[in-house]
């Protein structure tokens, strides 16, 4: 085989790899109904971890504006947004899981920050410019968390 032809098909297959990534590094997802089927690690998240991440005032920091039963012993809950006591009944894993990706492309007018979306962030401190609050594997983690509340 010529050393171009070798070159080529080595470019491709990586490009084949990373089919599941954008060019800015974000995994792609795609949305339907206002729910996102896959997740963006193509497996379960870990629920204590979710739990850690959810609790976390630089991570999810989600205590700021929802109150959770169970968390009793956490400091603060703030009331900007619902209680969360329940959700798993109220919602599918994939409606779930948009809404801590994206919760804007389910309420457009929402206070709720996309925790895995880089553009058109509004008023994010410099540390995150152009950088998802959270990874692919803490959102899938969160999303696990979400499932146990029910
Ligand atoms: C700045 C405040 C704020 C933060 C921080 C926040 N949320 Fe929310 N969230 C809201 C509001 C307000 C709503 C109500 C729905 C709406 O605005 O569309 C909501 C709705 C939700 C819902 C749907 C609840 C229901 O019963 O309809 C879920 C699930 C949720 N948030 C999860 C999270 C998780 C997980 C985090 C942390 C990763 C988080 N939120 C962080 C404000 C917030």
């Amino acid at each position: 085989m010529p050393k171009l032809t070798i070159l080529v098909s080595a470019a491709a297959a990586v490009l084949l790899l990373a089919g599941s990534v954008s060019a800015d590094g974000l995994v792609k997802y795609k949305v339907a109904d206002n729910a996102i089927q896959q997740s963006l690690t193509g497996k379960a998240g870990d629920a204590a971890e979710g739990e850690k991440t959810f609790t976390n005032r630089k991570l999810g920091n989600c205590l700021a504006c929802h109150q959770v039963t169970a968390l009793a012993r956490e400091p603060f809950h703030g009331e900007i947004g619902p209680s969360l006591d329940g959700v798993a009944g109220r919602y599918s894993e994939a409606q779930l899981r948009m809404q801590v990706v994206n919760a804007k492309v389910i309420n457009p007018d929402t206070i709720m920050p996309a925790f895995y979306r880089t553009d058109g962030l509004h008023r994010v401190l410099d540390n995150f410019k152009d950088k998802p609050m959270l990874t692919p594997e803490q959102v899938e983690d969160v999303v696990a968390y979400l499932k146990t509340l029910k």
